[in-house]
């Protein structure tokens, strides 16, 4: 949003239609991290398997060179597809948000790339020229493997970790206080847990598609399980990472918001299940599973997956980066000038849409400032659905205490006309957007009331910082 004390430039949110961007980056980066996280264990598993095929368990040697690598191939070239279509779709919504990131963590991203490329280049070598390569040289690649997916992992999670508990980085603690930040531990060892897991389960899937009698994919089967063993952890790690949350993220988790609670309860049940046919089936009663079996829970794990991403995207509201950068790419400290120079003041864009009045198209253009990151007018989190039944005065007084009317949104970044013109603007969307709207001219009294409203909500969030 137009920094009025920064050279960034301002950049318009970019409209994905019904569909809210978060639920585009939400899609694109729930099936992203599944298969990353996947490629991750699945190269794990695919070095301890050559190990073992290589002291003298056969099975294990073809399950290496059988499908299960092609799976780790798509799975890691999928991964990196939609690894840049995630900075694609974010910078659509909040260029200054990863502008920030990139400027801070310039170096350890590109680390993170660095190894990124080591593991495409280790993971297409052992694909193309494995069957061709002496043993030592096959552990060696596959480690490599395995060990780069892993260790652009750590980066990136320290890198996202950060946005949602900056932790002694605000206190001017410099870039490693920001990457070793207060959830990096948990999150990094919560999402190896769920890596490995993965990787289990897909392999169990590909050993039943193996062409060999079923006492010996019994053996390979308990072999995969054992890796699946570290979602045990899984409990501990979570109540980790809620700990270290601030403590308004962690009161919606747990009640505050229902939406968020749900899906907390859907991720927890799901791991439960999954972890407890681990454990118990598969490690201690050593069943055997079959591929439907398997893929039954792999499903079950990508849900848990998705819910979990959901949440932690939400704990972070109403910030990109917690204390520093709000979801519409408007830093705290900009509120107050804004509040004075009005929220469009430096908007230089134009709209798509035609309004058939002045105050109508000012109010999309506060829309598209202060709401459009979380809201969309028609679609998902509608506007013109929240507030169909508000009155007018019930409109002024939650737009201009935005932050009290719910904790997860930033304080309203515009003056009392900015208010008064959204208001309008909902009102004519909510009457299906008549081609003749005649506002009632908004009176100095309710201008004033607006102002009286805007200060008594004042410009800090509802929240701790952190
Ligand atoms: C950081 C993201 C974010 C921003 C920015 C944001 N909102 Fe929200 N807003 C939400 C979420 C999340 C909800 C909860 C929706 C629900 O409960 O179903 C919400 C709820 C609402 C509600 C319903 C409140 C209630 O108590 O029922 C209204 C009205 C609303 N927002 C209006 C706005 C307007 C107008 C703006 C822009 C000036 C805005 N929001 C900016 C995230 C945001």
């Amino acid at each position: 949003m137009s920094p009025i004390d920064s050279t960034i430039p301002y950049y318009p949110v970019n409209d994905f239609g019904p569909l809210m961007k978060g639920l585009v980056i939400g899609g694109v980066g729930i099936v992203h991290v599944f298969l990353a996280q996947f490629a991750i264990g699945g190269g794990m598993l695919m070095w301890y398997f050559e190990r073992l095929g290589q002291r003298g368990q056969p099975d294990a040697r073809s399950f290496v060179d059988g499908y299960f690598k092609v799976l780790v191939l798509v799975s890691f070239v999928v991964g990196a597809l939609t690894g840049v279509a995630m900075w694609f779709t974010t910078i659509q919504v909040g260029a200054r948000t990863i502008g920030l990131m990139i400027d801070e963590f310039h170096w350890l991203w590109a680390t993170e790339w660095v190894w990124f490329a080591v593991e495409i280049t280790a993971g297409y070598a052992f694909y193309r020229y494995g069957p061709r390569l002496a043993g030592p040289a096959r552990l060696r690649l596959l480690a490599l493997y395995a060990l780069a997916s892993w260790m652009s992992l750590l980066w990136i999670n320290g890198i996202l970790a950060w946005q949602l508990t900056p932790g002694r980085w605000l206190d001017g603690g410099g870039i490693w206080a920001g990457f070793f930040n207060p959830s990096f531990w948990p999150s990094l060892l919560f999402r190896t847990a769920v890596s490995t897991t993965l990787g289990a389960l897909a392999g169990c899937i590909v050993i039943n598609t193996m062409d060999i009698p079923r006492d010996r994919r019994a053996v390979l089967i308990r072999r995969a399980s054992r890796f699946a063993a570290p979602i045990a952890a899984m409990p501990l790690l979570a109540l980790w990472f809620l700990a270290v949350l601030p403590s308004d993220s962690r009161s919606w988790l747990l009640g505050g918001s229902m939406p968020m609670t749900m899906f907390v309860g859907v991720a927890a049940g799901a791991s439960l299940l999954v972890g407890g046919y681990v454990i118990v089936g598969l490690i201690a009663q050593r069943l055997y599973i079959n591929g439907a079996t398997a893929t039954l829970l792999l499903g079950l794990a990508f849900g848990a997956t998705a819910a979990g991403e959901f949440v932690r995207e939400g704990a972070r509201k109403p910030y990109t980066v917690r204390g520093v950068l709000y979801s519409t790419s408007i830093r705290p400290d900009e509120v107050a000038a804004l509040r004075a120079a009005g929220a469009t003041a430096r908007d230089p864009y134009p709209l798509r849409d035609r309004y058939p009045t002045e105050q109508l198209a000012r109010g999309a253009r506060v829309e598209r400032a202060l709401c459009d990151a979380c809201h969309t007018m028609r679609g998902a989190n509608a506007l013109v659905e929240l507030t169909r039944t508000w009155t007018d005065d019930q409109l002024r007084l939650n737009l201009a205490k935005l932050q009290r009317t719910k904790g997860f949104m930033p304080p309203f970044a515009g003056n009392a006309l900015d208010v008064e013109a959204l208001v309008q603007l909902l009102r004519w969307e909510r009457a299906d957007r008549p081609a003749g709207f005649a506002a009632p001219a908004a009176s100095p009294d309710v201008l004033a009331q607006i102002a009286r409203w805007l200060d008594e909500a004042g410009t800090a969030p509802a929240g701790e910082a952190r």
